[in-house]
């Protein structure tokens, strides 16, 4: 017991709830072995910080300690950078490289978000965990290391399982020993100490006293579902002591910062939100579709206007083709001409582009930077209002996990 509060105390850990210490506790039991974990957890409960109490804790603690987050990696890299390549095993190949298995020789390597990894990775994965060895890319020589594994998912891994996306037996052999984060929502007044501690942070990195809930804004916290875990604890309270002037927080205060309080099972509002809520976001699902169709729109007309000019001849349109043809490319701005349906059919579309190109190619420039900024804003919506999970944002946004890990990425939202 003594020795778990010091390990909350050495790595900032807030909470005395059952299911923490439990989890605490085995992590600092394991550490000294070399077996490989699997610490599972919804979005946002804290898990990140087990893989370094395990590893500080192990024999392996003067060793390298390498943290890979699975998702956040392209499919078409993420072999190589786990296990290296061979000069020319790919084009842009142009030097060997060491993969992360390699260079944590001797230490630990997280794997984040293990759940990610592409059915053909988990081939490679299982190999090293169970014989210790690893091709690189574009090799056919096994190499050895000695590497301990550590993974962390957010998923219901063994629905995973059932759904064919994760191997069974490599889920068996990373889950020699499961370490599960509890919700938020289960670890009770810890929910109150985290707040607390929250706010003091935050108060003294912006100099100024402390928010404190008052007693029913106490109930509201232990209340509600916090579908973004700590997380999203960590959130709000930074911007209510940010944005509010008032230091001591009523629940009419809170209310505004605790999407869907009564109702948190359900991801749309239903009752009890003002209408202007609603009306925003489904103008903003509006928007999103008139965008993607704006966008699918212009690539059609550049493979259309491709396609034409290639061959140079659209002869063979027929006549409702050729009025369709007239009206996508009216903003084009080319010839009518070319567009009559009389005897002489080759057309030099080349030539129209040509003295077109400088507009057309300003107008594409500009909608892309537009419809960019407006895909950022929506990335930024759905993640708030998901507090924080990427996973359901990416379902609500209608993409899949990896390219809203791409995205934020791309956009530098982290
Ligand atoms: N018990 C805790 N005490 C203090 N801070 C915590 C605690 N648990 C989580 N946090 C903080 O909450 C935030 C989220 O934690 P973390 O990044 O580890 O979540 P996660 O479980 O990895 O989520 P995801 O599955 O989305 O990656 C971090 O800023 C972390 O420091
Ligand atoms: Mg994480």
């Amino acid at each position: 017991m003594q020795e778990l509060q010091s390990v909350k105390q050495r790595f900032g850990i807030i909470g005395n709830n059952e299911g923490l210490n439990r989890a605490l506790d085995i992590a600092v039991q394991v550490a000294p072995t070399d077996l490989s974990v699997l610490i599972t957890g919804e979005s946002g409960t804290g898990k990140e910080i087990f893989p370094q109490v395990i590893h500080s804790f192990s024999l392996r603690k003067h060793g390298s300690y390498i943290a890979v987050n699975c998702g956040a990696i392209p499919e078409g890299t993420i072999d190589s950078e786990l296990f290296g390549h061979e000069k020319g095993s790919f084009t842009g190949a142009t030097d060997s490289r060491k993969g992360y298995f390699e260079v944590a020789n001797g230490g630990t390597i997280f794997l984040d978000e293990v759940a990610e990894l592409p059915l053909s990775t988990q081939v490679r994965l299982l190999r090293v965990l169970e014989a210790g060895e690893f091709m690189k890319v574009g090799s056919s020589k096994s190499q050895k290391t000695d590497v301990r594994v550590i993974a962390a998912t957010n998923v219901d891994i063994v629905q995973a399982v059932a759904e064919g996306r994760f191997r069974e037996d490599l889920f068996y052999r990373l889950n020699t020993v499961p370490i599960r984060i509890p919700a938020l929502r289960e670890r009770g007044d810890d929910i109150i100490l985290l707040f607390r501690k929250f706010a003091v942070d935050f108060a003294e990195r912006y100099r100024m006293p402390a928010i404190r809930p008052d007693a029913q804004a106490r109930d509201m916290l232990l209340n509600y579902f916090w579908p973004g875990n700590v997380r999203q604890l960590k959130n709000i309270a930074e911007q209510i002591s940010v944005i509010e002037q008032a230091r001591e927080i009523t629940s009419g205060i809170l209310a505004n910062y605790l999407p869907d309080y009564n109702n948190p099972r359900l991801p749309v509002p239903v009752k009890g939100r003002s209408d202007e809520k609603s009306f925003s976001s489904e103008r903003e699902i509006l928007y999103k579709i008139l965008f993607d169709m704006k966008s699918d729109m212009n690539d059609l007309k550049n493979l259309v206007y491709e396609m034409m000019g290639t061959s140079g001849d659209i002869s063979n349109l027929t006549e409702s083709g050729n009025r369709a043809a007239r009206n996508l490319f009216s903003d084009v701005k080319m010839h009518h001409d070319h567009f009559q349906n009389d005897r002489k059919p080759t057309v030099s579309i080349r030539e129209t582009k040509d003295n077109n190109l400088i507009q057309d190619t300003e107008e594409v420039v500009e909608e892309s930077l537009s419809l960019s900024e407006r895909e950022k804003e929506l990335i930024l919506k759905a993640l708030e209002k998901n507090g924080g999970k990427r996973k359901l944002a990416a379902s609500e946004l209608g993409i899949s996990e990896r390219t809203l890990y791409r995205k934020i990425k791309e956009y530098g939202l982290e």
